[in-house]
């Protein structure tokens, strides 16, 4: 089995591995002059450099800080056509939702999503990725959702499933915003067609739905939420992005991995995640590209949640193409310190894809760890429009 010792880390930086809650958020581990034992894979061992392990190779990275991969929890990544003319509809005044009720928006991008092949949907997804991952995301979800119909979105999700051959990726079915005409039966289809052969076929390991004015109201959301745990798929969901319509107190109450958006949460839907074990993802892209106010990350944090965030790359709401950025903007924009920002990109966005096996540079977990290009690890959480990750590294492999 290989076995490498990385030396040459000025700073090794994590959370402990499991999702942090509240203020538990803001303590990570700090090794100065560290070393970091990989073998197979996995972290075997992280100390001091001299107390490190005999290895078989060792590895100097230079004298740089170290902290985990990131984990992107939420990624729209694959979509076709562009939404420049609603972008600039949308700074000379029109809204979003506005843009959306027109017929533009995300229908624009359905449209023009459903007439691409796999092929071509692999094509322009796989710069996307790449981009997040040189961004310091060793994982990404990745979610449909821009199907106008059942066989373009499992077109999408497989899309998705080739690319899982380059990237680590968590798929996800969103079921975004429903047809004109004919809801009832559109959501009724989704949960006898669309969720059963998604959960047969294995394209997808959670549901995600847009619950808003716009979208699908609560009492939709609680049966296609039915339909997924029926089908052994977990449930997350997009809540109180323009409206708090009562989403996040459902996604509570049943047990969804996540809640995303929150930036129109009151006191209620802080409450309700405070108390739950649903992970409160922030998406702070959305707040610089639509102008929208922040999610309550501070005041999330403060009352007990386990907060998250994520790029939520997309063409319409975030166009951001950095993890290492949406980390760098929960700090400016929803008043996260960069330990808590750095707990909410690492090993609560983990949990909010259910997963346990990464986050965090403890024994057992994949080695999944970025050599930056400063000794000081706050330089992630610091810089803006230049890349502060010199080398990702998957699983003890140098990503490229
Ligand atoms: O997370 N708000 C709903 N869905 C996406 C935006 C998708 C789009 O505008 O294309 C979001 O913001
Ligand atoms: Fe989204």
């Amino acid at each position: 089995m290989s076995e490498t010792l990385f030396t040459g880390i000025s700073q090794l930086v994590s959370p402990a591995a499991g999702v942090r809650r509240g203020p538990a958020m803001g303590a990570l581990t700090q090794i100065d002059d560290a070393a970091l034992l990989v073998r197979g894979g996995l972290v075997a061992w992280a100390g001091p450099r001299t107390e490190a392990p005999e290895a078989a190779q060792t590895h100097d990275l230079g004298g740089v800080a170290v902290v985990p991969g990131l984990v992107d929890p939420h990624t729209h990544a694959v979509w076709a056509g562009d939404r420049l003319a609603d972008f600039e509809a949308r700074i000379s005044g029109v809204p979003y939702e506005e843009i959306l009720a027109r017929g533009g928006g995300i229908r624009r991008t359905m449209r023009a999503t459903a007439s691409a092949d796999v092929d071509t949907l692999v094509a322009l997804a796989r710069p996307r990725l790449a981009a997040l991952r040189a961004s310091g995301a060793t994982t990404a979800e990745v979610k449909s959702g821009y199907g106008l119909d059942f066989d373009a979105e499992v077109r999408m999700l497989r899309a998705i499933q080739q690319l899982r051959a380059e990237f680590l990726l968590v798929p996800t079915l969103l079921i975004h915003v429903p047809p004109q005409d004919g809801r009832a039966a559109y959501v009724r289809a989704v949960c006898q067609e669309l969720i059963p052969q998604v959960a047969r076929e294995g394209l997808a390991t959670a549901v995600d739905v847009f619950c808003e004015k716009e979208a699908f109201s609560v009492g939709e959301t609680r049966q296609i939420f039915a339909a997924a745990q029926a089908h052994g798929l977990s449930v997350k969901l997009h809540a109180d992005q323009f409206h708090a319509i009562g989403g996040t107190e459902l996604a509570c109450e049943i047990g969804a991995l996540s809640v995303d958006h929150l930036e129109a949460s009151g006191s209620a839907q802080i409450q309700a995640l405070a108390i739950s074990g649903t992970v409160a993802t922030i998406l702070p892209g959305v707040t610089l590209h639509l102008g929208l106010p922040a999610a309550p990350g501070r005041a999330l944090i403060d009352a007990g949640a386990a907060v998250a965030v994520g790029t939520d790359l997309n063409p319409g709401s975030s166009p951001v193409f950095s993890t290492q950025l949406a980390l760098a903007l929960a700090v400016r924009l929803c008043g996260l310190t960069p330990a808590e920002a750095l707990s909410a990109a690492t090993v609560n966005a983990a949990h909010a894809l259910g997963l346990s096996d990464c986050g965090a540079l403890v024994p057992g977990q994949r080695a999944d760890f970025l050599a930056l290009h400063s000794a000081d690890w706050r330089d992630l959480a610091y810089t803006l429009g230049a890349s502060p990750v010199r080398e990702v590294w998957q699983a003890g492999a140098l990503a490229r």
